[in-house]
């Protein structure tokens, strides 16, 4: 389905659920506002034919930072795919819009040579439930390790210490996978989807909260090579041959 470049200083971000509107590319396009703020130009590849994320680069005035949209769910006879996929060579962070339904083919592509896969999740018993399924098939399907520390899920439009968001933290700590940021239900998120913007692009008292749940995923996210040596430390501690000899029976 897609082309992404095979890149060492890339991290190519994945935003995926298919549940719709669980705040896939609101969560896409202000994380690309905040790495447009910070530069290098970050680029949005929009998977779903909705086209939301395009639609909201489109929106973008030229005075603010430049975010490079990929049209990746537009396919013409006229353009080759690897054209239309293109990333600028001085793009550092590649966000991929995911579309509503995924076939596994598609799941395993979408997926590859991904360093972070972002599951926003609405903390809703029938989100809760799409969202397992969803995380099921990001292990299962398309062979996320759990342990790379590539996948992270954010609870987005919810109030802290709710009992949902209890269940849906008890289920992800069965499985091991963190919860970087809660997300507040917050018009500042709406407002800011109107006017091509990102919250980071407001004015910075109106949004202190919602930026401060933002920057925890911002840094979770440029922390994307220190969790790959991390995996790189475990897998040579145990291929080492002293684990070796320690795993032997007797
Ligand atoms: N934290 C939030 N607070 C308020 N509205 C939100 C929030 N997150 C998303 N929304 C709104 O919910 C709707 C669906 O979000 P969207 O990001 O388009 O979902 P998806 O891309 O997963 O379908 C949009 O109208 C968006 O503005
Ligand atoms: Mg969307």
């Amino acid at each position: 389905m897609l082309i992404t470049p095979n890149r060492q200083d890339l991290n190519k971000i994945v935003v995926i659920n298919p549940k719709g509107g669980c705040g896939k590319t609101t969560l896409s396009t202000n994380l690309a506002a905040c790495f447009a703020k910070r530069g290098p130009i970050p680029a949005i590849m929009d998977c779903d034919p909705q086209g939301s994320s395009m639609t909201w680069i489109e929106r973008r005035q030229d005075s603010r930072p430049p975010i490079h949209g990929i049209a990746a769910f537009k396919r013409t006879m006229q353009a080759t795919r690897s054209w239309q996929l293109r990333v600028p060579q001085e793009t550092k962070n590649l966000i991929v819009d995911s579309p509503a339904s995924l076939s596994h083919e598609d799941l395993r592509e979408v997926t590859r040579d991904a360093n972070s896969i972002l599951v926003p999740v609405l903390p809703s018993s029938i989100d809760i439930h799409a969202a397992s399924r969803c995380i099921a098939d990001l292990l299962l399907v398309a062979k996320i390790d759990r342990r790379d520390q590539k996948l992270a899920v954010v609870a987005n439009r919810t109030r802290k210490n709710t009992k949902s968001l209890q269940k849906l933290m008890r289920f992800l700590d069965s499985l091991g996978i963190p919860i970087i940021a809660v997300l507040r239900d917050s018009q500042n998120f709406v407002h800011a989807a109107e006017d091509g913007i990102g919250i980071c692009e407001m004015q910075p008292h109106k949004v202190k909260k919602d930026m401060e749940q933002l920057e925890k995923i911002v840094e979770w996210l440029n922390d994307w090579q220190n969790r790959r040596y991390q995996t790189a430390d475990k897998s040579t501690i145990e291929q080492s041959p002293n684990v070796t000899l320690l795993r032997k029976p007797g």
